[in-house]
């Protein structure tokens, strides 16, 4: 697929789709199809899709272990192990995948190799891209707590000291929350380099392009609802409390484009089980990472072994020994 194919699609779908909830909320009365029953309908894709994809995975034999390791394995006890690079016990394990999680530590060593004239092959750290996802990431899931407060009543303190932190530098009114310019910026640095760096661009799907505008679209809707186009927030809440509970119930004239936020979430949440961002659950059942290094400790037996019939030396000597003798091959048993 060409590079313009690839950007063009994804683009002309949410483009479409936008058209499509503006026309459709503004011009018909079927608030109640994007307000309740979409995001009922999108949690049931959701659950229902994870669990499936959790569910092959977790039934994929692993019968031997393959862990990652990029450090000296525990052995004898002067030589020195490396328990985090090469994790010995689940405890470390759990130890290494934290840090993956969390971090993002395997992509801080990510480098970049160039052949240069000579031919000179260079290699050097690339930390670009290691920061713009930790960024987005934790920016996303600090966003995603802050909005809890839609969904709780009275709002729990931890949200509400999340929400004060996250507006510590009250730029504005209402103040721009920090973590909205850093999802930004760290969405724009990934498009960005997929867009310009040639090598990545020849790689780009519009797998990889789909989930990018789609993020945009929620952000880019929820930034506009807080700063330029204000919606009803006490309708708004209302109306989550009610699904949660459910009970769903529609209050009147929350605003449109309320329901393009939600229509753009609730497309997230049930393309997520079936692309690429179900790495959020593949992270933890990769057998790569999930499996402490233990192969020298402890003796694995592939489960599914059938008992196969062999035939031992002593046996063969046994069958063979006076043919042997006679062309003077030594034996173990005169
Ligand atoms: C994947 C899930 C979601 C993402 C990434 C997201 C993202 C955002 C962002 C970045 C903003 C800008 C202001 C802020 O950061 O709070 C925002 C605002 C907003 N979002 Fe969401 N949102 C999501 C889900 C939802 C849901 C499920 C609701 C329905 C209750 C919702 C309702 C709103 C409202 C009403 C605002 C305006 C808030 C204000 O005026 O302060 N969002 N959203």
């Amino acid at each position: 697929m060409t590079f313009i194919m690839s950007i063009m699609l994804p683009f002309i779908i949410i483009l479409f789709l936008l058209l499509l909830v503006l026309g459709v909320v503004s011009y018909t009365h079927l608030e109640n199809v994007f307000g309740i029953f979409i995001p009922y309908l999108a949690l049931a894709i959701f659950l229902m899709g994870f669990l499936y994809r959790i569910l092959s995975w977790a039934k994929s034999p692993v019968p031997f272990r393959i862990t990652t390791v990029c450090g000296q394995e525990k052995s004898l006890d002067w030589i020195k192990a490396n328990r985090l690079e090469s994790p010995f016990t689940t405890l470390d394990v759990i130890k290494r995948l934290a840090l993956e999680v969390l971090l993002f530590r395997s992509l801080f060593r990510n480098t970049n190799t160039e052949l240069n004239e000579g031919p000179k092959l260079i290699h050097w750290s690339a930390k670009w891209l290691w920061l713009a996802g930790l960024t987005f990431h934790w920016s996303f899931f600090i966003i995603l707590t802050r909005h809890l407060r839609f969904f709780t009543e009275p709002v729990p303190f931890a949200i509400q000291f999340i929400d004060k932190l996250d507006n510590l530098f009250e730029i504005g009114v209402p103040a721009l929350y920090l973590t909205d310019a850093l999802i930004v910026a760290a969405i724009t640095h990934l498009f960005l380099r997929r867009v310009l760096v040639p090598k990545i661009r020849y790689v780009s799907l519009p797998a990889d392009y789909f989930p990018l505008f789609l993020l945009f679209c929620i952000i880019g809707s929820g930034m506009f609802m807080r700063h330029i186009y204000k919606v009803d927030l006490i309708k708004v809440k209302e109306l989550a409390l009610s699904l949660i509970s459910f009970r769903p119930a529609l209050p009147e004239g929350i605003g449109v484009l309320f329901y393009v936020h939600l229509f753009f979430v609730c497309l997230l949440i049930a393309y997520f089980p079936f692309s690429k961002l179900m790495h959020l659950g593949g992270v933890f059942l990769s057998p790569t990472r999930n499996l402490a290094n233990n192969n020298r400790s402890k003796r694995h037996i592939n489960p599914w072994n059938y008992p196969v019939k062999v035939h031992t030396y002593e046996e063969y000597e046994d069958e063979f020994r006076e043919k042997m003798k006679a062309a003077e091959i030594p034996v173990d048993k005169e």
